[in-house]
């Protein structure tokens, strides 16, 4: 049995319908087809015990036939909303699983009005399935890991005062791109200065350029094998002031003391708390506005969370980031963030970035 086979078989476990579907339309639900099936393009999946089928159009078919070598692939029938009716009812499938985190209320309107389906939503079947990864899956985002880390270490030393941030983003994103890599992992956040208090900046928006004490944060990652890494680093241009040597010595006890406490049987709250009370006990407890982290894997972020608020329990085999921060709006921030696999016993660190102090840059 392959590895989606496998997958398919355990989504069938966990559903009561004749059948789960899924919707890649117009990037709807890339994840979940390919965890099913290996296929990248847009269609629509059908899975139950008897019948597979990825139904796509003659954009995909030569796609399709190399990416899924052991699925049915039904190119001529539309994969629309009338497609995917028609060959769920014409395979007498009368019940039917869809996540509704994934399905747009257009799509369930319009099948609802094609006949009598029953329709039952999970919220994401298939993302609780990918929480723990499999040998082959550790061994993507380990390499996803490798080449965010060594992008970063080929650019550090090329950073000089009057750059700009779209500059130095650009420059990091083509470093991936020339990589082995697929791609970046998400929208690249290169910040300077206040930029850095921003926890989802854009660069190409601003293009601000770097100048002495500015600190200068990296948050970004490369996807290989549609696995990513999430990493943050946190530089000075130039001299340190005392108060960033004293905010990066709390973020960074903060990030080192929650990977020593992550391990199987640990919940998220009790992971964060313990980045957080270092936080506070330091007096910056106002200024770590975030979760401590996320899982990661097809997705930049995914099920477990590490946050006040989670209901997570880490497993052996999940992936997750661990990423405290403290940021003073108009002023700056600082983060450090890595990617863990968690085990039974602790867990293995696989982005490997030097964090032990502020580095200066420029
Ligand atoms: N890169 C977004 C995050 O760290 O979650
Ligand atoms: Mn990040
Ligand atoms: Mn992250």
């Amino acid at each position: 049995m392959t590895n989606y086979a496998l997958r398919r078989q355990r989504l069938l476990e966990t559903i009561t319908t004749d059948a789960f579907i899924a919707v890649n339309w117009e990037d709807s639900d890339p994840v979940s087809l390919r965890y099913l099936t290996g296929f990248t393009g847009e269609g629509s999946l059908i899975v139950s015990p008897k019948y597979v089928a990825l139904l796509t159009d003659s954009r995909y078919t030569e796609q399709a036939a190399q990416e899924t070598k052991e699925i049915q692939i039904d190119a001529g029938r539309g994969w629309n909303v009338k497609g995917l009716f028609d060959g769920l009812s014409g395979r007498s499938l009368r019940s039917c699983t869809y996540a509704s985190a994934r399905a747009s209320v257009y799509w369930l309107e319009e099948m609802g009005k094609l006949g009598s389906l029953h329709l039952n939503s999970q919220r994401d079947p298939v993302a609780q399935l990918r929480r723990i990864k499999s040998n082959d899956e550790l061994d993507h985002l380990r390499a996803a890991a490798r080449v965010a880390d060594a992008a970063l270490g080929k650019l550090v030393s090329r950073i000089k005062v009057g750059m700009n941030e779209a500059e130095i983003a650009l420059e990091l994103e083509m470093l991936i791109r020339k990589s082995d890599a697929e791609g970046i992992a998400f929208s690249t956040n290169v910040s300077a200065g206040p930029n850095t208090a921003l926890n989802h900046y854009n660069p190409f928006h601003h293009a601000a350029a770097i100048k002495p004490g500015d600190l200068l944060l990296f948050d970004f990652g490369a996807t290989v094998h549609g696995y990513r890494s999430d990493i943050t680093r946190t530089f000075v241009v130039g001299k340190p002031s005392a108060k960033d040597r004293k905010v990066y010595n709390a973020v960074l006890q903060a990030n080192c003391r929650a990977i020593e406490a992550i391990r199987a049987g640990i919940t998220g709250v009790e992971a964060d708390a313990v980045a957080r009370e270092l936080i506070v006990k330091a007096g910056f407890g106002d200024n770590f506005g975030h979760g401590l982290g996320h899982g990661i894997g097809l997705e930049v972020h995914e099920a477990p969370g590490l946050s006040p608020l989670s209901k997570d329990s880490l497993e052996s085999g999940m992936v997750v980031t661990v990423e405290p921060g403290i940021y003073f709006t108009g002023i700056g921030g600082i983060r450090i963030e890595d990617d863990v696999v968690v085990t039974d016993t602790g867990c293995e660190v696989i982005t490997a970035f030097p964090k032990d102090e502020l580095i200066s840059v420029g």
